[in-house]
């Protein structure tokens, strides 16, 4: 099992006690979880929170860290001589917990007689099957505590250069992914038969999807996990795929691409419009700056760009205003990025993207817009601007006659077998701007064509 050092979690751990005053803090790792019965189950996934301050990569632990004292532990369970008969011998707990700096371990059972259940902090469960660990068995009937929330939010929201490194690695792969599809595609293919090429390449990195492959020639809809369809010459086609490490860190990358090889000139266009705002988006990013802005930014980019095409038109300003860029991008600009791919979605949006005082709209796009405020050096984000068709929306916003002196809904009807176009690239915030992690995947109309061209 691959580790950061020791110091690395000791450290995190009494960074934490320094901010959250008062009480025991429990950090629940997760438990196997059944797919159709108990011996059969989901693959495994470590909560990221446990990772973070406990690094050890098992189901059934759970750590408590003492702000009072030197005395951190983790509770679980050696394994038994008959799971080693049926998983094999892994490395002892003592041994992995001594490798991540905790001195005791003691079994799960344990664990309700050491705590004070009205004085714990710990943080909102997203399994069911935690919450009735947490009140039942334990006993907890105080609500999680936002003391405890806010304070892992600003630690894990700032990168370490040992994790930037490990995204670097998670991104690395993904572009072998990226590529691999890239490479792929051909028309007469069906969808399942590149995501299989998609899968053999992260497999092959030992790593594991950051999340479930998105790969459609109907990239118009946003997560699109059906990858049944037939592809065709003259369509384009969205992998939005990424990785995650041994480590658990994640990659989030997507590309368009024509399944001919070459885009026509009507996909150059509106390709050509999401390609600015990407690449502006990005040159626009530094510390202090607010990423609700770089999104209503790209969203004025996309705007002029529509309205160039005679698809839309007004005052810019207006424009942008009104929200009529969420009939073509609704959704956010990007989210931050870590262990998880959306980083820290448990622990609540309203904590890890917004600040006290910034209100979340309710317009289209506006409202799905997972990260507003302003970054800081050490964050690590996604930005993925995107222009889609997607003929439901546009025909109900055309029967309720909305945008009606905005859009051309006569022309727009001419796009309504396009698709949908989305780039999207990892970076991180530094003290002077910021730097896309990992080497280059192509994303310029040439750079694209050199690859699926062939
Ligand atoms: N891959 C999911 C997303 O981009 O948010
Ligand atoms: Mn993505
Ligand atoms: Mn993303």
């Amino acid at each position: 099992m691959r580790l950061f050092s020791k110091e690395t979690y000791r450290l995190r751990r009494e960074q934490l006690k320094k901010q959250v005053k008062g009480g025991q803090i429990l950090i629940f790792g997760n438990n196997e979880a059944p797919m159709n019965y108990k011996a059969n189950t989901y693959r495994f996934r470590q909560d990221s929170n446990f990772l973070y301050y406990f690094g050890i990569n098992m189901p059934g632990l759970v750590g408590l860290i003492d702000p009072n004292g030197d005395n951190d532990m983790i509770f679980g369970h050696e394994l038994t001589l008959d799971d080693i008969i049926w998983e094999g011998p892994v490395e002892p707990l003592s041994s992995l917990a001594e490798k991540v700096g905790i001195q005791t371990i003691s079994p799960l059972e344990k664990l309700a007689s050491f705590i004070h259940p009205s004085e714990v902090h710990y943080l909102p469960p997203y399994r069911g099957e935690r919450e009735i660990f947490i009140k039942e068995t334990l006993g907890i009937k105080i609500p999680y505590s936002t003391a405890l929330v806010k304070a892992v939010v600003a630690q894990r929201s700032v990168k370490s250069a040992e994790e930037l490194a490990e995204m670097a690695l998670a991104i690395n792969i993904t572009r072998e992914m990226h590529l691999a599809a890239m490479k792929a595609v051909r028309p007469g293919m069906r969808e399942y038969e590149v995501v299989a090429e998609i899968l053999k390449t992260v497999k092959s990195h030992n790593a594991e999807l950051s999340y479930p492959v998105i790969f459609s020639v109907n990239g118009q809809t946003l997560h699109n996990h059906y990858h049944g369809n037939l592809m065709q010459a003259g369509q384009l086609v969205l992998n939005d795929s990424g990785a995650e490490t041994d480590m658990a860190y994640a990659g989030d990358i997507t590309r368009t691409f024509p399944v001919s090889g070459r885009f026509t000139s009507k996909q150059k266009e509106i390709y050509e419009i999401v390609l600015k705002m990407e690449t502006e988006s990005i040159a626009s990013l530094r510390p202090g700056v607010a990423y609700r802005d770089v999104h209503l930014n790209a969203n004025r980019i996309l705007l002029e760009g529509l309205s160039a095409l005679g698809l839309v038109s007004g005052d810019p300003d207006t424009l942008v205003q009104e929200g009529v860029g969420g009939l073509f991008m609704p959704h956010g600009l990007g989210h931050s990025l870590g262990l998880d791919v959306h980083d820290m979605e448990d622990l609540g949006e309203e904590y890890v993207g917004y600040r006290e005082g910034m209100e979340r709209s309710t317009q289209l796009g506006l409202k799905s817009l997972r990260l507003a405020k302003e970054l800081e050096t050490g964050n690590v984000l996604t930005v993925e601007p995107g222009c889609y068709f997607i003929p439901e929306l546009i025909h109900k916003y055309r029967s309720e006659g909305r945008f009606a002196s905005y859009i051309n809904y006569a022309r727009l009807e001419e796009y309504l077998d396009f698709g949908g176009v989305r780039i999207e690239d990892n970076v991180a915030i530094t003290a002077n701007g910021f730097e896309i992690l990992g080497e280059p995947i192509p994303k310029t109309i040439e750079d694209v064509e050199k690859i699926t061209g062939q």
